[in-house]
């Protein structure tokens, strides 16, 4: 199930996102920031919510007009669909609209997200200082 971040999760957020963005990873303080700045934009993936497993396994960390800030899925979770689950969250609230900025080299973000619907708009250069960013928009009502 899908629920808003309690700060109990802050813990197992930053294990996946370690392993999900080894170069360059949001710290305790860039996810609390979030969670009290946008409390209904950053939400968790839990397996097994109501047994003893409570397992986070993924997150996502939006804007309210739709620009994705984050999102992550442990490794051991991908290609169920997760991910996919937590985008559809962001465009039930947007009417379908949404954006994202993805480094160059991450393949598998510019595969997830273009199986969303969304295609590129721009690149910025050396968004990442080391590294291009594509923007990726999703326009329309679905
Ligand atoms: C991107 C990410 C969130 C996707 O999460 P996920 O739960 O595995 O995604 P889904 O299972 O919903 O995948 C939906 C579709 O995206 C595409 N996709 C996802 N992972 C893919 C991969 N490794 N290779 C190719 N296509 C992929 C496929 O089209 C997939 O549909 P299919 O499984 O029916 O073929 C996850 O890979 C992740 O956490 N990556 C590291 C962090 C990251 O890069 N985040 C994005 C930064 S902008």
């Amino acid at each position: 199930m899908i629920r808003k971040f309690k700060k109990s999760d802050l813990w197992e957020i930053i294990r996946i996102e370690k392993k999900a963005f080894p170069k360059s990873p949001y710290n305790r303080f860039i996810f609390l920031h979030y969670a009290s700045a946008y409390p209904d934009n950053f939400l968790v993936y839990v397996e097994d919510e109501g047994t003893q497993l409570n397992k986070i396994v993924g997150y996502i960390i939006f804007y309210p007009e739709g620009h994705i800030v984050s999102i992550a899925v442990h490794p051991a979770y991908r290609r169920r669909g997760i991910g996919t689950e937590l985008v559809a969250v962001v465009l039930k609230r947007t009417k379908g609209k949404a954006s994202v900025e993805v480094r160059d080299s991450n393949e598998v973000a510019k595969e997830f997200y273009t199986h969303l619907g969304f295609s590129l708009r721009t690149i910025i250069p050396e968004y990442y200082g080391d590294e291009d960013a594509l923007v990726m928009v999703r326009t329309g009502t679905n």
